[in-house]
């Protein structure tokens, strides 16, 4: 019995809840899998597969749907679910449920764990939640982890694992995710300072959408462009801004709280 979970992460909190996933599972060894820059992996070596991404506007992001459409036809191969959120996970899990299902996958688990925001806007706004997740929500991801694992092993012994439908709670499921047009409206024009620009290329090796080329700056393609605000994350000089966003709010990588709790 081998695993693969297979991820988008912008900022690096979903990476690091898998890699924590991956540590506490004990029946199997299950690999990670980067999807922007991994490619597809052969699916054949695998009895399970997990599909991790974080909450993009009230729903999974786009590039985690293009990824899964990728995949071969499958025949029940089982599968889990999982995603981050920093402050309402809106349909993420029913919406990942779907397109995984659609794929002949079966679902036998899923999970959303409570983490800090990496969206600007809610930082810049002061609701970035630091302290995600709590101890209650930790207790549950400990939970869910133990599920699975207890599944993992009841497959290794040949049993039939039941199909689980993800629910998402009423709230969740009244709020409709963002269209892919109003996520790029919402970030709106992003501009480069150019006295911060040092023409390093992060952003344009960063982007997920392939939106940016450099010329020796910067040029953003905004038909490409998904809004996800990787670039302002990222940027080592906080040379891009919005013309709402400059200089704050930033999120390029787990927040240290989120580190301890999720040590692996
Ligand atoms: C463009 C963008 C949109 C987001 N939309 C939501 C959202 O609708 N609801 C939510 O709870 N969190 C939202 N978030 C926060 C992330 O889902 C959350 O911080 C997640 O843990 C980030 O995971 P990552 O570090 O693996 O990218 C958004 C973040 C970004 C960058
Ligand atoms: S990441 Fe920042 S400094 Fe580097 S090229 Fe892009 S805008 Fe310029
Ligand atoms: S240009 Fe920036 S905001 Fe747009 S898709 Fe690329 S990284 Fe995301």
């Amino acid at each position: 019995m081998r695993g693969i979970v297979c991820y988008y992460s912008g900022s690096g909190n979903t990476k690091l809840a898998c890699q924590y996933i991956v540590k506490n599972i004990k029946h199997i060894e299950i690999d990670i899998f980067n999807i922007v820059k991994d490619g597809i992996p052969d699916l054949r070596k695998y009895n399970i597969v997990g599909f991790a991404a974080f909450t993009d506007f009230l729903g999974p992001p786009y590039l985690a749907q293009t990824f899964i459409e990728k995949l071969p036809q499958q025949d029940n191969k089982p599968a889990f679910v999982f995603n981050t959120y920093g402050f309402i996970s809106g349909k993420t899990l029913k919406i990942l449920d779907k397109w995984v299902t659609a794929k002949g996958f079966k679902i036998i688990a899923g999970h959303s764990l409570h983490t800090p925001e990496s969206y600007p806007p809610m930082i810049a706004g002061g609701r970035g939640n630091e302290q995600a997740p709590s101890k209650k929500e930790m207790n549950e991801f400990n939970s869910f982890i133990s599920e699975l694992d207890q599944l993992l092993y009841f497959l290794g012994e040949g049993k039939e694992i039941q199909r689980k439908k993800m629910s998402v709670g009423l709230l969740n499921s009244l709020l409709p995710a963002f269209s892919r047009s109003k996520a790029r409206k919402d970030m709106g024009e992003k501009y480069i300072d150019d006295t911060l620009c040092k023409e390093c290329g992060t952003c344009e090796k960063l982007c997920p959408y392939e939106a940016i080329k450099l010329n020796p700056k910067p040029i953003f393609n905004m038909t490409k462009c998904y809004g996800c605000w990787a670039c302002y994350n990222h940027c080592p000089n906080k040379a891009i801004y919005t013309k709402k966003y400059r200089g704050i709010g930033y999120y390029p990588k787990p927040h240290n709280q989120l580190m301890e709790k999720l040590k692996v």
